[in-house]
């Protein structure tokens, strides 16, 4: 994620900005950059990669000035290269700019500043604000700001500096998080108080639509019809090793509880509630070439893959294209059948997995045409592909994904009704999904809510050996998923099967000692489930069973139920897995084992 820091006072601020830059390390990033004023000149520095790459590259010779403001980038809009890493300026270079969020609205106002005659240097929406804010100046750096985000759309932090006011950093919120740390003498603006702790715990939080004009001296808060606000400073109480995971013992579990705002961020101006479709910015097929495939193949590893499962089934759903799936490291060496009508996805979280890949350049070498689902922009397989969509889930720190799988479902629920729309899906059916869509942040906080009853379960398990995932339709590839979580992190050995196979084989493996997780929602498969969950009670299983909430028909059978929102069938996967996520993590706490980084993996597998 993306870390603003800003200071204004009497000390150097560019070693000051740097140390509290790499306070913001753990949030992950991709490039940093700073910009210090003196003389009524506007030094900026920036580099792709680490901190370490930026403090290499200005060596000794860090620029000097009092007032500056610094960035930590998680691409957003444009690779992760120098150019697209903030600080942003102007095309004069007097207004500085360092920004989080997504100005949704900006390819727009880029047309229009176009125009008049401005030339871009990046591909970032945060470059257009910044020259907008130049094209308003006129006098005052704080009506300028103010009348530039009346014009942006989207959510935002910005800080910015201009050699017109040396000494002042004019700051904004909306959306995304943003306070004034007030000092002696001195005084910051950052996105994260881990930033600026060791220099002072006195801070005022900005709200949505709240503007902060910062001085050495003084700080003003106002709304944006500039009406002065009383805000009250309050005292930060917690430590650094505490906020990088903001409070939460471990990565993982913050990445679980992430995922309301992380659904939301996949989400975010890509529904189109009155067509009832679907806008993806990045997919730069048009509709003629998206209606000329005649078949999807989707090829992933681990996670992705099951994502991918979950997807195949959206796609012949909805849209009614045949779509397959297949692991990518088979699918690259294997000779399958491709070209110009076959559309290969290639789906990963980090962007950079070898075998995804691999299997991608396969494709494309083969005729195919490609595009990603992706979460790390500019990552190797972004710059692969054809196009694409991202995430925009912000960094998976923890080895066990989990708010990216979130993302994934939700980016191809999003493709789905994207083609969907073009093939056989009508307004209202394309309505019902977009505002079933809507509803999901929401149920997947009130799933995260219920994470008690998934601790006395896993007090129950933790010494279990083996463990039975079962479900059907959109929830087989949710047991996949939840028995993969539980092994990666926890060690136990753990299947997933499609439910009605487990008479198959895995049957023979029951007995009460055997936990079996049943995805049992109220869908269109529930009586079917409802057979299977028969069956493992006749043989003495221990069933852990995810139903809709108000459903009582299993409480004589289940011996554990934890219940779940309705939804629509294609998104109960979104739900279902919670609980799933959630009883790994806290088997893997009770076994004392590494959550973060489990034995034997790594979080980006670029070795085949
Ligand atoms: O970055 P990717 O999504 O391409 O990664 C694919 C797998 O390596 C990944 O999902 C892996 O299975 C995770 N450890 C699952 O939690």
């Amino acid at each position: 994620m993306c870390g603003i820091v800003a200071y204004t006072g009497t000390r150097q601020a560019a070693p000051l900005i740097l140390a509290a830059l790499k306070k913001l390390e753990y949030r992950g990033y991709d490039s940093g950059g700073l910009a210090v004023m003196s003389d009524g000149v506007i030094t900026v520095e920036k580099q792709a990669g680490k901190l370490r790459a930026l403090e290499e590259h200005l060596g000794d010779e860090l620029p000097q000035g009092v007032t500056g403001l610094g960035h930590t980038r998680w691409a957003t809009h444009g690779a992760p290269n120098r150019t697209n890493a903030h600080p942003h300026t102007d095309g004069t270079g007097t207004i500085v700019v360092v920004h989080n969020g997504i100005f949704e609205n900006f390819a727009v106002v880029r047309e229009l500043l176009s125009e008049k005659g401005h030339e871009f240097l990046s591909e970032t929406d945060t470059e257009v604000f910044a020259h907008l804010v130049g094209e308003l100046y006129s006098g005052s750096l704080e009506g300028a700001v103010v009348g530039a985000l009346r014009q942006m759309e989207g959510a935002y932090g910005v800080a910015v500096i201009s050699s017109h006011e040396p000494g002042t950093i004019v700051a904004a919120r909306r959306g995304s998080p943003l306070l004034v740390c007030v000092g002696e003498g001195e005084n910051w603006v950052t996105s994260d108080a881990a930033a600026t702790l060791e220099h002072s715990r006195s801070v005022v939080y900005l709200d949505d639509g709240e503007v902060a004009v910062v001085t050495p001296d003084e700080y003003r808060i106002t709304d944006l019809d500039s009406t002065r606000l009383e805000k009250t400073i309050a005292t930060v109480d917690w430590d650094l090793s505490e906020i990088e995971r903001g409070g939460y013992e471990h990565f993982m579990l913050k990445e679980i509880m992430e995922q309301p705002e992380s659904i939301s961020d996949t989400l975010r101006g890509r529904l189109l509630e009155e067509e009832g479709g679907a806008r993806l910015g990045g997919l730069h097929f048009s509709d003629e070439e998206l209606l000329s495939f005649e078949r999807i193949v989707l090829t992933a590893c681990g996670t992705s893959w099951h994502a991918a499962l979950i997807g195949e089934y959206m796609i012949e759903e909805l849209a009614q294209i045949p779509t397959e799936v297949e692991y990518a490291s088979e699918f690259r060496y294997r000779s399958p059948v491709l070209n110009d009508k076959t559309l290969v996805i290639g789906i990963s979280q980090s962007g950079e997995t070898a075998d995804t890949l691999a299997a991608l350049k396969e494709a494309r070498a083969r005729g195919a045409r490609t595009m990603g689902i992706v979460n790390v922009v500019g990552s190797s397989i972004a710059r692969e592909v054809e196009c694409g969509v991202y995430l925009h889930s912000g960094p998976e720190i923890g080895v066990a994904s989990t708010k990216a799988f979130t993302s994934q479902i939700v980016a191809l629920t999003l493709l789905s009704l994207k083609l969907g729309r073009l093939t056989n899906l009508s307004v209202l059916q394309g309505r019902e999904l977009v505002q079933a869509l809507r509803r999901i942040p929401g149920q997947v906080r009130e799933v995260l809510g219920r994470a008690d009853r998934v601790e006395s379960i896993a007090e129950e398990f933790k010494d279990s050996t083996n463990f039975l995932y079962l479900g059907r339709g959109y929830n087989f590839p949710v047991a996949l998923e939840g028995a993969l979580k539980l092994k990666e992190i926890s060690y136990i050995h753990a299947e997933g099967y499609p439910a009605a196979e487990m008479k198959h084989g895995p049957i023979a493996l029951i007995d009460e000692k055997m936990p079996v997780v049943f995805m049992a929602p109220r869908d269109a498969v529930y009586s079917k489930i409802a057979s299977n969950i028969q069956e493992v009670k006749a043989r003495g299983g221990r069933v852990i069973a995810l139903v809709t909430d108000g459903n009582d028909d299993l409480d004589g059978l289940v011996d554990y139920k934890i219940t779940i929102p309705e939804t629509l069938d294609p998104l109960t996967p979104l739900l279902c897995v919670l609980p799933l996520q959630m009883l790994a993590y806290q088997i893997a706490v009770k076994r004392g084992t590494d959550v973060d980084q489990p034995r034997n993996l790594a979080k980006s597998v670029t070795v085949e």
